[in-house]
C-alpha cells in the first residue's frame, strides 16, 4: 500500500502551499491557456511517487524518474494537472474529458514545438499589430508632452440611460480608482468635472480644482442609482434594450522617459485619446470581419446574470477597438502555414481573450486588470478595463502591465521551455532555490530526439461515462472529479471556444462539436436541472469503469473538497458502486487561501486525496469508531498542516472531516452494498451510514475538547479554531 506508507502530508503541504501562491513559478506549464481551479502539480508527483517508488516521498521528490511503461489515466483530465505530472515521470498517459477546450489544451501544454520559430513568429505578430492597431494604444504624457507614451489600462464606467428625463449618466459604485499601496496616494475621480485627483486621507478627501466636493462613495447604491439630472432613481442594471453603454474616464498609462516614479501614471483621457476611441470605432464598423463569433449566449447558471444585463450574444462582452484587434490577430494568425505553429497561437489567442474583453475589472490595490476568470464566473462590474492589446515592454526588455500579447507570448515561452527542463523549487531557510530535473521532460517523445522513445500520450474528448479501457490495463488513475457544482467548466469555456472555433473552422481536428455545453457534464446546474442523483450516478459510472480497467490493487487516486455532506454522498456512492474501497483520505491544501474565487466565500483550501483500491484486497488503515476517536485522527493532521505552514479554518476542517467520514462509510457499507438499488436509496443509506459514525457537529466538539485539555496541558500549541 505504497501511498498510503510513503505520503507524507507535512511534505507534500509545504509544496503545495508555496505552488499556490505563484503557480506559474512551480508549473510555469499551466501559463498555456487558463483552466479553472487547477490542483498542485506538487502534488500529485508526490502522489505519484509515493505510489511506484517505494521510499518515504520526501526521499525521492527532488531525484530524476523514469517510470517507462506505466499507464495512467486521468478520465477528467480538464487543464491536464496528474496527466503532465505522470507524462513528466515517465508514463504512458490516457486522458479523456467531455470539455474540447480542456482536450486542446492539454494537448498544446504537451505537444513540442520548435520555440525559436514560434519566437521568430511572435515578433513578426507584434510588429504586424504594431503597424496595424499600436497607434490606438499611444496617449499624450501630460506630464513631460511625450506624443507616444504607451496605454497600459483603459477604464470604463458604465452609463445609463434615466428612464425618467432620458439623459444619461455614469454609474459609479465609488470615485476611487487606486488607493494607497502601490501608489503614494488614493486617487479620485471627481464626480463633476472627471479630473483625476491625488489625495493623501481618504477621510477627508478635500476639493478638486474645479471646486467640487470629493468624495469615494460613489452614487450607485445597492443596484440603484438616482439620476444626476433629474434625481428620478434607476434600476442600475436593468437594460432592456441591449448591453450596457460605457465612457472612456481614465487612462494608466507607462512613459519610459520617467524615471525613478514611485506608483503609477493616470490621466483623464483627453481629446486625441477620444478621437482614438472614434476612430476604432469607425474602421470596425467599416469591416466585414472574418473571425467574429455570432454565437448566442445560452441560459445558465454562470450566464444568466450576462443575460440580465442585456448580453445576448458573445461578441456583445467586446468594445469595438478590442473586436478590431482581434480581428486584425485573427487574420494574422490564419495566415501561419506551419500548422503546429498556428496552433500555438491559436491557443495564445484563445487564452488572451479572458483580459481582452469589456468584463475585466480593475485592482484598484494592485492596480492592474482582473481577467474575466479570476472568479469562477462572469460578474459583471460598473468598472471595467481594456488593456493595451499588444502589450509594452521596458527598455530592458520585461513586460509592464498584464493582458496584452507580449504578456501571453512571455508566459507561454517560458511554459514550453519547462517541458524540456523541467525544475522543482526547493526553500533551505528562507532561500529559495531551483533545480533542474535532469532527464526529465514533458513531450511524447525526449527534446530533440524526436525518433526515440515515444511515450503514448492518448487524449480524447468525450464523456468519460462512455470511456471503455482494457481490464487490467492501468497501474494507476490520478484524476480531479468535477466537485458537484462548484464550477461550471462548459458554461465558461464556451467563451473562449467560440472564438477559437471561428479562427481555427469547425472542420479543424477537436474543433468539431459546437458547443462547450454537455448535459452529460459532471457538475451540479440548476439551469440544465442537474442534482445530485446526476452527479452521483455520473460518478459513479467513471469510477465503475476506472475500477474494471484498473489492476489488481492498483489505485484510483482523487482530489476532493465541499463544504456540503450531500456532495460526499454521492462520492460515496460512486466508489461503493466502483467496487472499491478507500484505504486512505490524506488532507492536502490545494486552493490559494487569498485567492479570489476562495476569499471570503467560507470556501475550504484543503483537498481530501482519497485512495481508493480494490475492495477484496485492502486493509482498513486509521479505523475509527465515533468522533473523539476521529477527532484524534484529524489534530494529528492538522499539526502536520500547521508544521508545513498553513492555518487550517473551520472550513478546512470540516473538509478534512467529511473526507474521513466518507472513509469509514464507506468501510462500514462496502462488504453488503447492492449496486441494484435506485440512487436515492444509496444516497440515503450513506447518509444514514456516515451520520451513524458520526456527525460533523459532534467531530466538531470533540476537537474543540480535544483541544481545551491540551491546551491545558501545553498553552502553547496550535489550537484549533472555533467552528
Ligand atoms: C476539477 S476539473 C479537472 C481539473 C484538472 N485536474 C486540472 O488540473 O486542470 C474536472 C474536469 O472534469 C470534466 N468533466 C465534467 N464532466 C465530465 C464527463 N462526463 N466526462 C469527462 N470529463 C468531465 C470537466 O470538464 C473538468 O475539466
Amino acid at each position: 500500500m505504497p501511498i498510503e506508507t510513503n505520503f507524507d502530508i507535512e511534505f507534500t503541504a509545504r509544496l503545495a502551499l508555496r505552488e499556490k501562491q505563484v503557480q506559474q513559478n512551480y508549473r510555469p506549464i499551466i501559463a498555456v491557456h487558463k483552466w479553472f481551479a487547477r490542483r498542485p502539480g506538487t502534488l500529485f508527483r508526490s502522489l505519484i511517487l509515493a505510489e511506484f517508488i517505494d521510499k518515504p516521498v520526501e526521499q525521492t521528490y527532488y531525484n530524476s524518474h523514469n517510470l517507462e511503461g506505466l499507464i495512467i489515466a486521468d478520465p477528467f483530465m480538464g487543464g491536464g494537472t496528474p496527466l503532465i505530472e505522470a507524462n513528466r515521470l515517465g508514463c504512458n498517459v490516457i486522458g479523456t474529458d467531455i470539455n474540447p477546450m480542456a482536450t486542446w489544451i492539454v494537448q498544446e501544454e504537451i505537444a513540442e514545438i520548435d520555440l525559436t520559430a514560434y519566437m521568430q513568429t511572435a515578433d513578426y505578430l507584434l510588429a504586424h499589430l504594431s503597424n496595424e492597431i499600436g497607434e490606438l494604444y499611444k496617449t499624450r504624457c501630460p506630464i513631460t508632452g511625450r506624443k507616444n507614451a504607451d496605454v497600459k489600462y483603459f477604464l470604463w464606467v458604465k452609463t445609463k440611460v434615466c428612464t425618467a428625463c432620458h439623459q444619461s449618466f455614469d454609474l459609479f459604485p465609488g470615485y476611487v480608482l487606486a488607493r494607497d499601496v502601490r501608489h503614494p496616494t488614493y486617487v479620485l475621480i471627481c464626480p463633476a468635472c472627471g479630473d483625476l485627483n491625488e489625495v493623501a486621507d481618504l477621510k477627508h478627501p478635500g476639493f478638486c480644482t474645479c471646486g467640487k466636493n470629493l468624495t469615494a462613495k460613489g452614487p450607485v447604491q445597492r443596484s440603484q442609482c438616482p439620476c444626476p439630472h433629474c434625481g428620478h432613481i434607476n434600476k442600475a442594471t436593468s437594460h432592456d434594450n441591449g448591453p450596457p453603454s460605457h465612457r472612456l474616464f481614465a487612462i494608466e498609462y507607462y512613459n519610459s522617459d520617467i524615471k525613478g516614479q514611485s506608483g503609477r501614471l493616470f490621466k483623464k483621457p483627453d481629446a486625441d485619446d477620444l478621437a482614438r476611441v472614434e476612430k476604432a470605432r469607425d474602421e470596425w464598423f467599416s469591416l466585414s470581419p472574418s473571425y467574429l463569433p455570432e454565437d448566442d449566449i445560452p441560459a445558465g447558471d454562470e450566464t444568466n446574470r450576462l443575460h440580465r444585463w442585456g448580453y445576448k450574444l458573445f461578441n456583445q462582452l467586446f468594445n469595438p477597438r478590442q473586436l478590431l484587434a482581434l480581428e486584425t490577430v485573427a487574420g494574422f494568425i490564419d495566415q501561419i502555414q506551419d500548422h503546429r505553429l498556428r496552433r500555438a497561437f491559436a491557443t495564445n489567442f484563445s487564452d488572451l481573450l479572458r483580459y481582452q474583453n469589456l468584463l475585466c475589472r480593475y485592482d484598484t490595490m494592485a492596480l492592474k486588470s482582473l481577467d474575466i476568470f479570476s472568479v469562477h464566473g462572469f460578474p459583471v462590474g460598473y468598472i471595467q478595463v481594456e488593456s493595451n492589446f499588444l502589450g509594452i515592454r521596458k527598455d530592458n526588455g520585461l513586460p509592464v502591465g498584464s493582458g496584452g500579447w507580449v504578456n501571453i507570448i512571455e508566459k507561454y515561452t517560458k511554459a514550453k521551455h519547462y517541458c524540456t527542463a523541467p525544475f522543482e523549487v526547493y526553500f533551505k531557510g528562507k532561500k529559495k532555490r531551483t533545480v533542474l530535473i535532469d532527464g526529465e521532460w514533458i513531450g511524447v517523445h525526449p527534446p530533440q530526439k524526436s525518433q526515440t522513445h515515444a511515450r503514448v500520450l492518448d487524449l480524447r474528448c468525450g464523456s468519460a461515462t462512455t470511456l471503455n479501457l482494457p481490464k487490467h490495463s492501468l497501474d494507476a488513475v490520478f484524476t480531479d472529479p468535477p466537485y458537484y457544482g462548484m464550477v461550471q467548466y462548459g458554461e465558461l469555456m464556451h467563451f473562449c471556444y467560440v472564438w477559437l472555433r471561428k479562427l481555427m473552422g469547425h472542420d479543424f481536428p477537436g474543433l468539431d462539436l459546437k458547443t462547450t455545453l454537455h448535459r452529460d457534464e459532471l457538475t451540479g446546474n440548476d439551469t440544465a436541472e442537474r442534482g445530485i442523483v446526476h452527479f452521483a450516478e455520473g460518478l459513479a459510472e467513471v469510477y465503475s469503469r476506472m475500477a474494471v480497467a484498473l489492476k489488481p490493487s492498483a489505485p484510483l487516486v482523487f482530489t476532493y473538497h465541499h463544504n456540503r455532506q450531500e456532495a460526499y454522498l454521492a462520492v460515496a456512492m460512486a466508489i461503493l458502486d466502483a467496487g472499491l474501497t478507500c484505504s486512505a483520505s490524506l488532507p492536502c491544501p490545494a486552493e490559494m487561501s487569498g485567492s479570489i474565487h476562495i476569499h471570503g466565500t467560507g470556501s475550504s483550501i484543503v483537498d481530501t486525496v482519497f485512495v481508493c483500491r480494490n475492495r477484496g484486497i485492502t486493509p482498513c488503515s486509521k479505523p475509527f469508531k465515533d468522533a473523539t476517536d476521529l477527532a484524534q485522527i484529524i489534530h494529528h493532521e492538522l499539526v502536520e498542516l500547521v508544521a508545513a505552514g498553513m492555518r487550517p479554518t473551520a472550513g478546512d476542517i470540516r473538509c478534512i472531516a467529511f473526507g474521513h467520514l466518507t472513509r469509514m462509510t464507506i468501510w462500514n457499507l462496502h462488504s453488503d452494498w447492492n449496486t441494484s438499488q435506485p440512487t436515492s436509496r444509496k444516497l440515503e443509506l450513506i447518509q444514514v451510514m456516515m451520520d451513524e459514525v458520526s456527525t460533523i457537529k459532534d467531530v466538531e466538539a470533540a476537537l474543540e475538547l480535544l483541544n481545551q485539555t491540551r491546551l491545558a496541558l501545553n498553552p502553547n500549541l496550535f489550537v484549533v479554531p472555533n467552528t
